[in-house]
């Protein structure tokens, strides 16, 4: 994923300008104790995360040597350095090595399909004690969904974010009690394929989504005729003649 240059000041430490997808995923992280970065790369979000006092500290995890190599490189330069653990490993399984149970968690897994992110959460149990979970799945939101919806995280926000011809999707839960009122009055197959949240957005981002989504349905359909009712329902929520119902704002 492309790096930009290092711009302006804050407090002292220098401010990475970031791409919008890495802006709007630390938007959705917020501020928080310790930041799980799986799925690292070069650790971008984790470096800037903490740099910007949004984390006190961060792990970033990565399965390959030569991304974390140039991540320790930019991290020799950071003044946050103490701060930010690099991990290689496969997956959650990593940070049992590398860390004691913390309160204030943030994971973040970001840039991979939605079947690997629900993959690596179910191989984790509990998603590391997170109480906040932030997912951009290239593709498959529907597995990161069903993964959340069964584990005990409560859907948020879902947000289309655009960078170049690109739609990156945002999927933002956090850890609570009892039923998902996203999902509330919404046959869950529905919300788990089209996105609860994104059904009852007027954003120009979201609706974008979802015409897109409907044209991918649409040629799906034919191939997997199970598809056809929700076809059925984005098209008509495409149109304005059906809306979810209201319960889950
Ligand atoms: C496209 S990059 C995304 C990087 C960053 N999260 C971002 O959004 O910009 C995906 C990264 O996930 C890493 N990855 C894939 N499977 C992994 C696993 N099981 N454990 C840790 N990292 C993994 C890959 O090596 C790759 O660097």
């Amino acid at each position: 994923m492309p790096m930009m240059n290092e711009i302006g000041k804050q407090s002292g430490v220098p401010r990475q300008r970031l791409s919008p997808r890495l802006e709007a995923l630390l938007v959705e992280v917020g501020r928080c104790q310790l930041l799980i970065d799986l799925c690292a790369d070069h650790a971008r979000l984790a470096l800037a995360a903490v740099a910007r006092g949004q984390a006190h500290r961060a792990v970033a995890i990565e399965l390959r040597k030569a991304p974390l190599e140039e991540a320790r490189r930019a991290l020799r330069e950071s003044p946050c350095a103490d701060r930010i653990l690099l991990v290689r490993g496969d997956g959650l399984d990593a940070l049992a090595r590398a860390e004691s149970a913390e309160a204030g968690r943030a994971l973040v897994i970001a840039g991979v399909g939605g079947d690997l992110a629900a993959q690596l959460l179910a191989r984790s149990g509990d998603a590391a004690g997170a109480e906040r979970l932030v997912v951009q799945p290239n593709r498959h939101a529907a597995e990161v969904r069903t993964w959340a919806h069964a584990h005990g995280f409560h859907l948020r926000a879902e947000r289309a974010v655009p960078e170049g011809r690109r739609l990156h999707l945002l999927l933002s839960f956090s850890r609570a009690q009892g039923q998902d009122p996203a999902y509330a009055d919404l046959p869950l197959e529905l919300g788990f394929i089209l996105g609860p949240l994104f059904l009852r957005s007027s954003e120009s981002c979201a609706r974008a989504h979802l015409r897109r989504e409907e044209k991918r349905l649409r040629a799906l359909t034919a191939l997997r005729p199970a598809l056809a009712a929700a076809h059925a329902v984005l098209a008509a929520c495409i149109k304005r003649s059906w809306s979810p119902p209201r319960g889950g704002d």
